[in-house]
């Protein structure tokens, strides 16, 4: 079991509020990311479950036992750093079994527990060379390997491939998911990297400045942000925003006069001061008609994608997702439409304005 409960959490360093009144549930086995700028308090919250850190307010409950008061070592959970803290002079096998011995389990059973890990790890061959001779990957593998040993309730992450270099830390994000659906353990994993999110989460937890912004599949997220920091954050090159206000006829009007259609959108709903959302990949581009005319200023080309960086007048600059695209070139005139279905809208307040298209699916939903 491995299922943990926030109930009004709230963490004070003297009068900063750095975890402000947040409810949560990560569900047993499920993988948890919590994701957010740096300084948003993700590492606190983190630090809060394992009872490193002491609450200002709230509880902390795991499976249905209140352990807001409880020592860390009482809480049956594993922490995983981004610094592993390893011990140099001795072996992987004794970095790996070293909390067990502490804790008096029989010599045995710890060198079973330890190969068991290893073998999960795919680390059977490192078991008796030191740290230094092991690599960063394979470093944070021992300090994984520290945390399994010990048949936690619950596995928590705080940035663990920050240390790594970027093909290392998608070899691990694969390890780590793999690692997962074999152990099943409920696992919370903080980091500020919205990919790793992404890529890893069954839900994601977007934070900002103490507070849950949304809780929702990587999915869900993207298509429906609750608002436009989930918006911005979730997604990379970022969602394009625009100035909007209420046009004629149901119509959304942009900063510069263009007019979208969005279906569903009732006048009713929409407000002055608006933004309109539109993903890279959902602009469509064409030599000859939009609903923009706009100058690329720069191609960013990756060989799989190019991203255009388009200067939109009255509009500002607009990223565009070329797939596959290889003909384009800064100075270029470029036609951009919108997808009235794939825009979002968000008030005067930041706050989605969902279309009664979208509230009719998620009644069917
Ligand atoms: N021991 C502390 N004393 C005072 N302020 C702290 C302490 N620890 C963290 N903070 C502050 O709390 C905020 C959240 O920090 P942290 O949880 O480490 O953020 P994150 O992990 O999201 O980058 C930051 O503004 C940080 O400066
Ligand atoms: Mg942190």
């Amino acid at each position: 079991m491995g299922e943990i409960v926030l109930n009004n959490v709230v963490k004070q360093f003297g009068k900063l509020k750095v975890v402000d009144n947040v409810n949560l549930q990560v569900r047993d086995g499920e993988f948890v990311v919590f994701v957010g700028p740096s300084g948003c308090g993700k590492s606190t919250l983190l630090r809060l479950i394992t009872g490193l850190e002491e609450l200002s307010g709230g509880q902390v409950i795991i499976d249905g036992r209140d352990v807001s008061y409880d020592k860390p070592s009482s809480r049956g959970l594993a922490m995983v750093f981004q610094s592993y803290a390893l011990f140099p002079h001795i072996s992987v096998r004794d970095n790996i079994g070293f909390g067990l011995r502490i804790a008096g389990e029989p010599k045995a059973e710890i060198q079973k527990k330890v190969e068991t890990a290893a073998r999960t790890l795919g680390m059977q061959d490192l078991l008796d060379r030191k740290p230094r001779e092991l690599s960063g990957g394979e470093q944070q593998r021992v300090a994984i390997g520290r945390a399994i040993v010990r048949s936690p309730t619950a596995f928590l992450f705080d940035e663990p491939l920050s240390n790594l270099d970027a093909a290392l830390r998608v070899q691990m994000r694969i390890e780590l998911i793999r690692l997962h659906e074999a152990l099943k353990t409920t696992m919370v994993y903080v980091t500020h990297d919205q990919v790793e999110a992404m890529t890893m989460a069954d839900r994601i937890v977007v934070l900002q400045a103490g507070r849950v912004e949304q809780l929702d599949t990587p999915v869900n997220l993207y298509d429906h942000p609750v608002n436009k920091f989930v918006a911005g954050f979730i997604g990379s090159p970022k969602m394009n925003f625009v100035d909007a206000s209420p046009g004629p006829d149901g119509q959304v009007k942009l900063s510069d006069g263009a007019l979208i259609s969005l279906p569903g959108l009732l006048h009713d709903d929409m407000t002055p001061g608006m933004t309109l959302g539109i993903r890279p990949e959902h602009l469509r581009y064409s030599h000859n008609q939009g609903d923009w005319k706009g100058t690329i200023l720069v191609e960013e080309q990756l060989g799989s994608d190019a991203f255009l960086y388009v200067d939109v007048p009255n509009v500002g600059m607009i990223t565009v997702r070329a797939v596959g695209e290889r003909n384009h070139h800064s100075g270029e005139t470029i036609y951009l439409s919108l997808p009235g279905e794939l825009c979002h809208l968000f008030d005067d307040d930041d706050k989605r304005i969902e279309t009664r298209a979208e509230l009719r699916e998620a009644v069917e939903a």
